[in-house]
């Protein structure tokens, strides 16, 4: 994957919460095109694998549980500076500390429910488009 993309995934509390539809439209209104979207669930392999780099951390547990507890949608969005720009438009990890504007700041629950991922660089983007999206399925 080239580094104009990246990864990220409308979490549990956002879809409960009804915000999809609202998040995607943020998403392509800041520039970024679509090019690979799907519903899903994670299983708790997958959850934790995903997080594994948190995998020492106090909330890991709460993490991997939240992460299961409902549907998500995965996507892979493509834009110049892709990653860093995605990052500034979801806001700080806790919604509290989030800019106006951000996604976060608008759907997110609480630090831990914080309706969005972004991915933190350019290898990740890549490594977490592959493991949820296979070659014929980005477009
Ligand atoms: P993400 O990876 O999901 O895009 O979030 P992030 O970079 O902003 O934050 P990160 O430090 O990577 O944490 C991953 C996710 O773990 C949950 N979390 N809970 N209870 C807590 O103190 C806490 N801290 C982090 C959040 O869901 C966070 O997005
Ligand atoms: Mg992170």
């Amino acid at each position: 994957m080239a580094t104009n993309r990246t990864f990220t995934m409308l979490k549990p509390d956002a879809l409960e919460n009804g915000h999809a539809g609202n998040i995607i439209q943020m998403i392509t209104d800041a520039g970024f095109a679509i090019k690979a979207m799907k519903y899903t669930r994670l299983t708790e392999d997958q959850a934790k694998k995903f997080y594994e780099v948190h995998a020492e951390r106090p909330f890991y547990g709460e993490l991997v549980e939240y992460m299961t507890s409902g549907p998500i949608v995965a996507a892979i969005l493509e834009k110049d500076n892709a990653v860093a720009d995605f990052r500034a438009l979801i806001g700080s990890t806790d919604p509290s500390e989030a800019d106006a504007g951000t996604i976060r700041k608008a759907y997110a629950e609480s630090k831990a429910k914080n309706a969005v991922h972004g991915s933190d660089s350019d290898e990740n983007a890549s490594i977490e488009g592959e493991f949820h999206f296979s070659a014929a399925e980005v477009f």
